[in-house]
């Protein structure tokens, strides 16, 4: 991607609302599909919420393959796979957090290109557009609905892998804030976090332009407005619809200009250690701020504004700063760690999750140049808790 060029894309039919699952059914109709496939997972699954969406679909048969794990694994996207050929199925539903949409989208992938997942690692590696996909997001956090990527993990590699593309997308998003309503604390936090992540990252990208950095701002006002109160009041409509806004609004943002060295450290952790991503995203991102807030300090002013941070009578680069301070405040709020100690990450591993971290596309936009050294100082310091 090059940086100077604006790109701004949207390939996915979007429906956002209370209420709004109710399209679901018209769109199958309206397509005349009659064979679905619903990827998800057995905590959503529990939750009762494939029992509210099939209670939707009035006039065609429902395969269920329920086996998504978090972080999810190329085995879940063959399994997912192998249901799909026996079942004939004409489209592909994945409901869930990030987890299960991106199994979805990974089968709606094969389906149309064969082989498996891993053949396709990098951007534009497949040649047919996916077959039909509907994503309805039950978090507000990976924005994986509206995104051109899915992020699997390869267990043989330790490895998370990202498959990108512009046609990479479901053809319909379905936002019903009611599926977050009974979404636990601590999932709220971890998955509200990522989506502020989303926002500060491409906010901050070389490839940021007007349309995505108009976006990532708006997603911060609401996050930073709006997640505490999701968190520890659940119920709170308003704040569960603001949420999946923001979340949305910092999808689409990052979708056009990558994310930075925050997603590039946390998707090694996660792979090797297992760590929600959520939450490894909470821990890296006020060091990477730090780290970032000298190259771009009007930058991280703005952050500092947008997430109502009294910055009178600071310096540029104290305000800038702040916009780090406030993250991890907001952080410890909501009850997300902020270090890598409890997680068993150790020191030895730093330099074979920095080999990983490096060769992600997101280094490459981040604000402020980083090399391997930058990156092996900042996994220590996530380690070491020295913020
Ligand atoms: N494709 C993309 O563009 C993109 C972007 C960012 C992250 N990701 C990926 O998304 C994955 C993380 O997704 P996530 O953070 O949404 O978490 P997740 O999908 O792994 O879900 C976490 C847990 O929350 C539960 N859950 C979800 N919604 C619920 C609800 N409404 N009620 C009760 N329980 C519920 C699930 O059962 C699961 O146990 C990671 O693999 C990450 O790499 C993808
Ligand atoms: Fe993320």
């Amino acid at each position: 991607m090059n940086p100077n060029i604006g790109i701004f894309n949207i390939l996915t039919s979007v429906s956002f609302g209370y209420g709004s699952l109710n399209n679901l059914n018209s769109i199958l109709e309206t397509n005349g599909f009659h064979n679905v496939l619903i990827v998800t997972d057995k905590g959503i699954r529990n939750a009762g919420i494939i029992d509210q969406v099939s209670k939707k679909i009035e006039n065609a048969d429902i395969t269920i393959y329920d086996g998504t794990l978090p972080n999810p694994t190329v085995a879940n996207c063959e399994e997912a796979y192998e249901l799909f050929k026996q079942q004939n199925i004409d489209v592909v539903i994945g409901v869930g957090g990030g987890s299960p949409l991106d199994v979805a989208k990974a089968v709606a992938l094969l389906a149309t290109n064969g082989g498996a997942i891993t053949d396709y690692e990098g951007i534009g590696k497949f040649k047919e557009n996916l077959s039909p996909l509907i994503a309805i997001p039950t978090t507000a956090g990976t924005a994986s609905e509206v995104t051109n990527f899915t992020v699997i993990t390869d267990e043989a590699r330790k490895y998370k892998l990202t498959v990108g593309g512009l046609n990479l997308a479901a053809k319909w998003a379905i936002l019903d804030p009611t599926l977050t309503l009974g979404l636990p604390p601590s999932i709220t936090a971890a998955t509200g976090l990522d989506a502020l992540v989303h926002a500060i990252e491409s906010y901050t990208s070389k490839a940021a332009n007007d349309i995505t950095k108009a976006l990532a701002r708006e997603a911060m006002r609401k996050i930073g407005k709006y997640l505490r109160i999701a968190v520890y009041n659940g119920e709170d409509r308003t704040a569960r619809e603001e949420m999946l806004m923001g979340s949305l609004l910092a999808g689409l943002a990052f979708n056009n200009t990558r994310l930075g060295n925050c997603h590039a450290m946390s998707h090694p952790i996660s792979a090797v250690y297992g760590v929600a991503h959520g939450v490894a995203n909470a821990v890296i991102i006020p060091y990477v701020m730090k780290y970032n807030s000298f190259a771009a300090p009007e930058l991280f002013t703005d952050i500092a504004n947008d997430l109502g941070v009294n910055i009178e009578g600071l310096s540029l680069f104290e305000s800038a700063r702040a916009a780090a301070d406030a993250v991890r405040e907001l952080a410890i709020d909501i009850g997300l760690p902020t270090d890598f100690r409890l997680f068993g990450v150790e020191e030895e591993k730093v330099k074979e999750l920095t080999v990983d971290a490096m060769l992600s596309g997101n280094i490459l936009v981040n604000p402020r140049v980083t090399k391997a050294n930058d990156i092996e100082e900042l996994y220590i310091k996530t380690i070491r808790g020295d913020y």
